[in-house]
């Protein structure tokens, strides 16, 4: 936090991301509030608390429009404003387009390599083009500053960038993408390689989890479009514009505000096992996420399968909670999961099931972050078993919950999170076995080693904070206005 306050630019704060953070929805006849569950929202909320300027999002909710005034803008946080949100509507044709088309059935299974094939329709680059102009646009309208820094935000807005940077000459423009980037050969299958390419190039600095990712994007560029590659300076330079490329991993605010008001783990932990009607002395393991083909939830409840079959002395005294929170039901390969995955947990639960428990609990909806925060007090262990995931923060923000020390993660070797929390027990979620008996490993972990490696990764996230991510982007993004400003004076 006071990093970024010190490394704080004088100069405009724009974001642009698709999920807007705070959604007005109306239900039975009230209008509620609601925080939705994404990564890229934990992570940015927070940094724009602290740094205030402007949040460009699409509206979302039902109530929205009600909400907003007549430029479609609102002082948020609700409660205690601190920065200015401003909505952009997409119709129902745009967004079956834009983000359910492109962005979700193109980009993010084409990023993710989690065997789920890729869709590329003419129509939905057309919307994708389209709603990417439109958010330009409002930066340009937003802007009052010929020169402000413009965060981009995520696989939604691969062309937004240049269209930014046609407006807006002299803007800081840093592009971060949440998801992983994968090898020039995978990315090779997208139709537009090339357009998406230059879109992002539109950037000052484009910005990653890992250096992996970055490594990656270096070759597809390489690949691809004919530009100026230097990996040791680690820019590319297209028509006479320098991009840096650059690895931030994200993070997480310290303390994270959801922790206040928490009650003590010992509380959280009788309260969560009155609720499910389990002994005070059940083991539990939890798995919260978004209902995503990504997160390995299938994956981790053949694992506990496994693990019942291989140790049955724990039948009766575990159970695992998958919170999953709806998200992108329209398309079929998330509602196809959504069904898998109650029939898997059915079976398991019909195998190995003992005088009315059931080893596993599906709970299908949205949770708050206090709900989620309680949840990940009352655990025993907390299960991330992702396919692939840039960085993942519910592995950081169960590891912040903690303030007992206590609490075991399992963390895919797929997650970017697994390079920065190595006190976890780093699993391959395609290895059912392997995973099975890191459970069981967990379930047996003395309170010491416990405490060694939750004291460890809690220093990590602590110290690798959301604001010292953003302060890195903007130091860096300070840099390179300095330097223009000293290239102006030399004439
Ligand atoms: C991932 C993406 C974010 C997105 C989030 C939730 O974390 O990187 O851009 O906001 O998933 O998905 P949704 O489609 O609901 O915004």
């Amino acid at each position: 936090h006071d990093l970024l306050a010190t490394t704080l630019p004088d100069a405009e704060i724009i974001i642009v991301s698709n999920r807007e953070p705070y959604i007005h929805n109306r239900r039975n006849g009230a209008i509620e509030l609601q925080t939705p569950a994404s990564g890229l929202v934990s992570a940015l909320e927070p940094v724009m608390r602290a740094c205030g300027g402007t949040w460009i999002a699409h509206g979302s909710g039902s109530a929205d429009r009600d909400m907003v005034d007549a430029q479609d803008r609102l002082a948020v946080p609700p409660s205690d404003p601190a920065y200015r949100l401003r909505r952009v509507w997409v119709s129902e044709e745009e967004q079956n387009g834009y983000y359910y088309g492109l962005a979700n059935e193109g980009l993010w299974p084409l990023c993710h390599i989690a065997f789920v094939r890729p869709a590329f329709r003419e129509e939905d680059w057309r919307f994708y083009r389209t709603i990417n102009q439109r958010f330009a646009d409002a930066v340009a309208a937003e802007a009052t500053t010929p020169d402000p820094i413009v965060l981009v935000q995520d696989y939604h807005f691969a062309l937004a960038p240049r269209m930014i940077r046609k407006l807006l000459p002299e803007a800081t423009i840093i592009t971060f993408w949440h998801i992983p980037w994968p090898n020039a050969e995978t990315f090779g299958i997208c139709p537009w390689k090339e357009e998406i390419l230059d879109g992002l190039l539109g950037s000052s600095i484009i910005g990653f989890h890992t250096q992996f990712h970055c490594n990656n994007f270096f070759d597809t560029v390489d690949r691809f479009i004919e530009s100026r590659i230097d990996r040791e300076t680690a820019a590319v330079t297209l028509a006479g514009h320098e991009t840096l490329i650059r690895p931030y991993p994200i993070s997480i605010e310290w303390p994270p505000a959801a922790l206040k008001g928490q009650l003590p783990v010992e509380a959280c932990r009788r309260a969560v096992r009155e609720r499910f009607g389990l002994a005070p002395s059940a083991c539990i393991a939890v798995g919260i996420e978004r209902f995503d083909y990504t997160k390995g939830i299938l994956d981790r409840m053949h694992s506990i399968d496994v693990l019942l079959t291989l140790h049955p002395e724990w039948r009766g005294r575990f159970t695992f909670i998958q919170v999953a929170a709806p998200t992108r039901s329209k398309l079929a390969s998330y509602s196809r999961l959504q069904d898998e995955a109650l029939a898997l947990a059915d079976e398991i639960n019909a195998r190995h099931g003992q005088d009315g428990h059931q080893p596993i609990r599906l709970v299908v909806r949205h949770h708050e972050p206090p709900e989620v925060f309680e949840l990940f007090r009352a655990a025993d262990l907390c299960i991330v078993s992702s396919l692939h995931d840039g960085m993942n923060l519910v592995a950081k923000e169960f590891v912040a919950a903690r303030d007992d020390e206590q609490g075991v993660l399992i963390l895919s070797t797929f997650a970017g999170a697994s390079r920065e929390l190595t006190e976890a027990l780093i699993v391959n979620p395609y290895d059912a076995r392997s995973m099975a008996e890191a459970l069981n490993a967990a379930l047996l972990m003395p309170a010491d080693e416990q405490q060694e490696r939750m004291h460890l990764m809690r220093q990590q996230v602590r110290e690798q904070n959301v604001y010292r991510w953003a302060g890195r982007m903007l130091l860096d993004a300070a840099r390179i206005r300095q330097r223009r400003r000293v290239l102006a004076l030399a004439g």
